[in-house]
C-alpha cells in the first residue's frame, strides 16, 4: 500500500566513497520529481542529533555525479549509538515532519538507522528508514556491489601501476598495504588486477614460506626480477611483511601504504550508474510503503529487501578468485 510521504531525509554516515554524491544527487531528484520534499542531514547521524540540516533543491545537487567524498560530509557517531542520543535525533525529524530517512553508509549506518525507526515506533513514530550501501571495503553481506568499491580497484591500480614501472627497474620487491580492515575483497580484485605474485587477505590464514617465500623464490628461479606483494590492511601490516621478508630471503622490499588515497576521487561509471539507480529505488521504496528496506545490488539487477533480513545476512567470500589468482602468479621454474 502507498504510504503518503511528504518529506524525507537523506544522509551519508561512516567512512566515505566515491559515488556517494551522485547517490545523495538520486535520492533528491527522484524524491522531487515524485513531489516529495528532501532534507539534507550534515554529518550523518550528528547532524539529526544537533539540527545540522539543510534544504535539497533540485540545483542543489547540480554538478556532484562527478565528485568524490560527499558533500552533506561524513562522521561516525558515538552518542547515536545511545538512546538518548537517538531521542535527540527524533525531536529534529518531529520538528522536520520528516516520513522517513535514506541513510547512505554501511552495516554500521543501517544498524542506526534500524534502531531510529524502532525507537521512533515505541513513541508512535511511523519514520520508515532505506539504507544504501556505500563502502570501498564491499562487505556488506546483502548485496553483491557496495557504491565506491569499483572506484577504489581502479586508483590502487593506477598507483600500482605507477609503482610495477620502478621496481621493474631496479629489480626490486614491492610490498603495497590497500584498504579493508576486515575484508579482503579490494586486495583481491586489485592483486588480479595488476598481477600480483602474492596478495594477503584476512578472510585466509598466513603461511608466510608457502604464500610468500615460496612464491618469490619461483619467481626469481623462472626469471622474474621484481615481485608485487599486495596486502590487504586487515591481513597484517605491509611494514612487517616487508621486513620478514627481508629477514628470510635477503632482498630489501620497498614499502607502500595507499591509505586514503583510495577512498577519493572522480567516481568510476560503474559508481555513478549503481549510486543513480540505487537512489532512485531507494526512494521508491519509502512511496511504496514497504517499511523498512536496504537496497541490493543482485547479479546486477537493484532492488530493495527488508532491512533487518538484510543485516542478518553474510556474504560468501569468492575463493574462487583467490584460486583464479593462485593460478596466474604460478611459476614453474625450468619447466616452461
Ligand atoms: O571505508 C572503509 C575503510 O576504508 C576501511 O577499509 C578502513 O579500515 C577504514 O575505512 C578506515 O577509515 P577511517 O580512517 O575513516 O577510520
Amino acid at each position: 500500500m502507498e504510504k503518503q510521504v511528504k518529506r524525507i531525509g537523506v544522509l551519508t554516515s561512516g567512512g566515505d566513497a566515491p559515488g556517494m554524491n551522485a547517490a545523495v544527487r538520486a535520492v533528491v531528484r527522484t524524491a522531487i520529481s515524485q513531489g516529495v520534499e528532501c532534507v539534507g542531514i550534515r554529518r550523518g547521524w550528528n547532524g539529526l542529533i544537533n539540527s545540522d540540516f539543510t534544504h535539497m533543491s533540485a540545483t542543489s545537487v547540480s554538478h556532484i555525479i562527478n565528485k568524490g567524498g560527499t558533500i552533506l560530509y561524513t562522521a561516525r557517531s558515538e552518542e547515536f549509538r545511545e538512546p538518548s542520543g537517538r531521542a535527540k535525533a527524533l525531536s529534529t525529524c518531529k520538528l522536520l515532519g520528516l516520513d522517513g530517512i535514506v541513510a547512505i553508509g554501511g552495516d554500521g549506518t543501517f544498524r542506526g538507522a534500524l534502531a531510529l525507526s524502532r525507537q521512533a515506533a515505541e513513541q508512535g513514530m511511523d519514520l520508515q528508514v532505506v539504507g544504501i550501501p556505500a563502502t570501498i571495503d564491499n562487505d556488506i553481506g546483502c548485496s553483491h556491489y557496495t557504491i565506491g568499491f569499483d572506484t577504489a580497484c581502479n586508483t590502487a591500480i593506477e598507483c600500482i601501476d605507477k609503482l610495477r614501472d620502478t621496481m621493474q627497474s631496479h629489480e626490486r620487491c614491492s610490498v603495497v598495504e590497500v584498504m579493508g580492515r576486515h575484508a579482503g575483497y579490494l586486495a583481491l580484485y586489485v592483486g588480479i588486477a595488476v598481477g600480483a605474485t602474492a596478495v594477503l587477505i584476512p578472510e585466509r590464514e598466513l603461511n608466510f614460506e608457502q604464500d610468500i617465500v615460496e612464491k618469490i623464490r619461483r619467481a626469481r628461479l623462472s626469471g622474474t626480477t621484481h615481485y608485487m606483494i599486495v596486502v590487504a590492511e586487515g591481513a597484517g601490516s605491509a611494514m612487517d611483511i616487508g621486513k620478514r621478508i627481508h629477514e628470510e630471503i635477503g632482498i630489501d622490499p620497498r614499502v607502500t601504504v595507499l591509505g586514503h588515497i583510495q577512498r577519493g576521487g572522480t567516481p568510476s561509471a560503474r559508481d555513478r550508474e549503481t549510486a543513480s539507480r540505487m537512489g532512485y529505488r531507494a526512494v521508491m521504496s519509502l512511496i511504496e510503503g514497504k517499511g523498512n528496506r536496504v537496497v541490493v545490488t543482485q547479479d546486477g539487477r537493484v532492488t530493495d529487501m527488508d532491512l533487518e533480513e538484510g543485516l542478518q545476512m553474510a556474504k560468501p567470500f569468492p575463493m574462487d578468485r583467490y584460486q583464479i589468482l593462485e593460478s596466474l602468479s604460478c611459476r614453474q621454474p625450468g619447466l616452461f
